[in-house]
């Protein structure tokens, strides 16, 4: 199959033979030696590309991105970041004033993350660099350089959205790309053994790590309409293909406790990518979506064919891996409240960025008069599944909202849950952990600081 595309301001048609093929074995076999391959998972940024479509510019890592994802789209390597006459870009200038690459392993990455953010006018340094890893320089230098490089105006040169992108492909279409739900369905339908490809955060580890061949696939990059967050009348419905970090910021305003926990959702990088409908779908008991979402109350809308259905999301997880999702049927939305003034999520990790939850809380109370009148409360981490604590809820609903009562409540999870010792955490140690979250919640409101960006010596 051919896939065209913009490279450093040229278009490309790259032949490729398998769909899952990654955007850097691609650009390092072309000799772009300049994107690095460190971990080959999306952990550290040693690949970051920029990727400019009708959305925007955003980094992403190349080693979790397949060569059909980038198809018709613009796509910047660190090659491309300096001036057309060899000048420096700002932000690599700033690099070198301060000092901020030492072995020079990370230094691309970090370079197109910089440049990326430098384009897009942002100054949350320590966000956009979190998925970025050095382990020699340490990174006082490299934000002091990033913070240098905002007095200097956006380079014009990287700016891939005025430059008209070439039609998406030619040749044959191994891989199938519906253009909406509509066209999805029917294929879907035909092919239930196919593997559904939103963001491939995940499905690329099967490839990189488990060297996995897949059957047929179909990338769901391309289904505008998936991509929606609408307004209906009860409620908001988020398409399944709304990335994470497109939900982060539309949250900001509506569930700022939800953007909260999206802010510690793997890296930019990885956010960029990941979309809300494979993060469920996927079905780990350690995703951070479905725990939120749980608590608000969110359902699911799962579409075979023709033909809709909506459950409760916390119905959808059956057991560890088993989802109640029939053969061809795929996530096509999930629908929230309006408003979930209770709600607070606690996302328990052994690194505050770009980790994957050991314990992951989320406690939606609605409280009257001092009173618990209705509670939603759920985990990740403390089963197979992502689930409810419906022996807590029941312990706390009509107690009065207090430490003492939050705390008398508490051995009621044990009824809930048996935690799993593995290798983020011990099971004593998650329970511990939920114990502490639900009274972390009480004391949160009665207006202790309770988050480490809060706390101050
Ligand atoms: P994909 O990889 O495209 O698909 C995942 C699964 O869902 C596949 O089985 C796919 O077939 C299926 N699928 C996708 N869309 C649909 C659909 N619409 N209907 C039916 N099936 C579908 N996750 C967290 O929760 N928290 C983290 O902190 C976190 N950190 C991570 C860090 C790194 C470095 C990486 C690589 C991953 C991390 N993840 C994390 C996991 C991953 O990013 C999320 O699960 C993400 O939301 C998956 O979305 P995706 O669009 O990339 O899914
Ligand atoms: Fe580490 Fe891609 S090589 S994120
Ligand atoms: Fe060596 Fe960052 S400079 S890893």
């Amino acid at each position: 199959m051919d896939i065209s595309f913009l490279l450093n301001g040229e278009t490309r048609v790259a032949r490729i033979d398998r769909p899952t093929q990654s955007v850097l074995d691609w650009l390092r076999a072309e000799g772009l030696t300049g994107t690095k391959e460190g971990c080959n998972e999306g952990d550290c940024g040693a690949c970051t590309v920029m990727l400019t479509d009708a959305a925007g510019t955003r980094a992403l890592n190349a080693c979790i991105l397949m060569m059909p994802q980038i198809a018709g789209k613009a796509l910047r390597t660190v090659e491309g970041i300096a001036a057309p006459d060899g000048g420096l870009h700002p932000v690599q200038a700033a690099m070198v004033a301060h000092h901020g690459s030492q072995c020079g392993f990370c230094t691309p990455g970090f370079v197109v993350s910089m440049a990326t953010a430098h384009l897009n006018g942002r100054s949350d340094d320590d966000d956009i660099l979190a998925g970025n890893l050095c382990r020699c320089t340490g990174y006082a230098p490299i934000i002091r350089a990033c913070a240098a490089a905002r007095a200097e105006p956006a380079a014009g040169w990287i700016d891939d959205r005025a430059r008209p992108l070439p039609a998406a492909a030619t040749g044959t279409d191994a891989a199938f790309r519906p253009a909406d739900a509509d066209a999805l369905a029917p294929w879907y339908l035909a092919h239930p053994e196919g593997v559904l490809i939103a963001g491939a955060t995940d499905v690329a580890l099967w490839v990189t790590k488990q060297l996995r061949e897949l059957p047929e696939v179909a990338f769901l990059g391309g289904c505008a309409d998936l991509q929606q967050i609408t307004e209906e009348a009860d409620g908001y419905r988020i398409g399944a293909g709304v990335t994470v970090a497109a939900l982060r910021a539309w949250a900001e305003g509506v569930h700022p406790a939800l953007a909260g926990l999206l802010r510690r959702f793997a890296s930019e990088q990885v956010r960029q990518a990941a979309t809300i409908g494979g993060n469920i779908a996927n079905g780990s008991p350690i995703g951070d979506g479905p725990p939120a979402l749980i608590a608000m109350g969110a359902r699911l809308v799962l579409r075979r064919g023709d033909v809709r259905r909506q459950i409760a999301l916390e119905d959808f997880f059956i057991e560890y891996r088993k989802q109640d999702r029939q053969p061809g049927e795929f996530v096509e939305a999930v629908l929230v409240p309006k408003a979930a003034p209770g709600l607070q999520c606690y996302k328990l990790s052994k690194r505050f960025d770009q980790d994957i939850s050991a314990v992951c809380g989320c406690f939606n109370l609605t409280v009257e008069a001092g009173v618990v009148r209705a509670a939603r409360v759920a985990f990740g981490g403390m089963a197979g599944i992502p689930k409810r604590a419906a022996a807590f809820e029941a312990a706390i609903t009509g107690a009065p909202f207090t430490e003492a009562a939050i705390a008398a409540a508490l051995p009621a999870l044990a009824q809930d849950f048996a935690p799993l010792s593995d290798m983020r955490a011990s099971a004593a140690y998650r329970m511990q952990t939920a114990q502490a979250m639900a009274l972390r919640y009480v004391r949160a409101a009665a207006g202790e600081a309770v988050s480490v960006l809060e706390v101050r010596v």
